[in-house]
């Protein structure tokens, strides 16, 4: 069967097509720029409700196939901001009651997990999954996957974010932070915050804009930066992974595609004999080919959703679905 998935959780608005064999027939997106300030939920539900009907007929091109050859869609059901999930939801409604389809709404985090272990042959990673509203370390255990850590306050893309932003560099931030970071190998002190298992962005941030008003250049203050929550996101994985004892390791998010990021992730997972995977940049960050596939492993688990039961879930939790696919994949 041919799946339709819609991604609309926060700035980014993306549509792919997957068959069920896993067949990414197309994968099409466009990111809302924020013109100044941060992302506002309406701007960005705005975005969506112009892009999705356009981006439906770019993908469904890409794909050489009509709509009455989809068989499901799928959509972003959380977690994410309200506004922007409606508007996606809405729409993923509005197919399937036209075309008579069924329709299931799925997890943005296992969308994550799920892309990547479909496109990089991963079986059962410790995943890192950094982006601009997410940074969790996720595992399967005991039919779900579980959150081994995650950030207390904000997100690491947020936290590279709003320094960009407050520091007169735009947006997005993580790619200028790391552009500038490659020009310095200064390390300014800043506050490391590991608790338990789980992690602290905001003080960091404080800290280095703190630091920036007293006169330290960008380039130390971005290497600082990156060296400290990276060095924290790196503690917190192979904890993860000594504790669970899997044996690969996975990077994704929009942030997985800084290389940094990656030597320290990949690194770490030579030292305990770990295999490590990274989707294709495509991939790492949000969407709609992950919410395709995503649709395609829950329909064949559940079925399709009654309506009443698509309801956008703003608060919608990693360990909150069971994924027996995952048990199935590993007898
Ligand atoms: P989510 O809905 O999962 O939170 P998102 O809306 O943040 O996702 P993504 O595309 O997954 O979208 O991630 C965007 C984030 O990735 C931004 O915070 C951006 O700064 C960060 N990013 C992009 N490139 C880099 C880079 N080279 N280094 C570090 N961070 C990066
Ligand atoms: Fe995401």
């Amino acid at each position: 069967i041919i799946s339709l998935g819609i991604e609309g959780t926060a700035e980014k608005t993306g549509v792919g097509i997957v068959d069920s064999q896993g067949n990414i027939l197309s994968s099409v997106g466009k990111q809302l720029i924020p013109p100044a300030g941060g992302i506002h939920p309406r701007e960005a539900s705005e975005h969506h409700a112009y892009w999705i009907p356009v981006l439906v007929k770019e993908a469904l091109e890409k794909a050489k196939i009509g709509l009455k050859d989809l068989d499901l869609v799928a959509f972003s059901q959380g977690p994410g901001l309200g506004p922007a999930l409606r508007t996606t939801a809405t729409a993923a409604r509005a197919l399937s009651l036209s075309l008579e389809i069924p329709i299931v709404g799925v997890n943005h985090c296992l969308g994550h997990v799920e892309i990547g272990r479909l496109t990089t042959g991963a079986e059962d990673p410790v995943s890192l999954y950094v982006s601009g509203g997410n940074t969790q370390v996720i595992a399967f255990a005991e039919g779900r996957y579980r959150v081994f850590g995650e950030t207390l306050d904000i997100a690491l893309g947020n936290c590279l974010d709003q320094f960009s932003r407050e520091v007169g560099l735009g947006h997005p931030g993580g790619p200028k932070v790391e552009k500038l970071s490659r020009e310095s190998s200064n390390y300014i002190q800043l506050p490391y915050t590991v608790k338990g298992m789980d992690l602290s962005f905001s003080g960091l941030l404080t800290a280095a804009l703190r630091k920036r008003e007293k006169g330290a250049s960008l380039e130390d203050l971005s290497y600082s930066l990156q060296e400290t929550a990276f060095g924290m996101l790196v503690e917190v994985t192979e904890r993860a992974l000594a504790h669970t004892q899997k044996k690969e390791v996975m990077l994704c998010g929009g942030v997985a595609v800084n290389e940094r990021l990656r030597d320290m992730v990949s690194q770490m997972s030579k030292e305990h004999y770990a295999d490590f995977f990274i989707p294709p940049g495509e991939y790492c960050g949000d969407n709609g080919a992950m919410i395709a596939w995503m649709g395609q492993l829950v329909y064949e688990d559940r079925g399709g959703q009654k309506l009443k039961d698509t309801k956008v879930i703003q608060r919608y939790r990693t360990d909150q679905v069971d994924v027996p696919w995952m048990e199935s994949s590993k007898k």
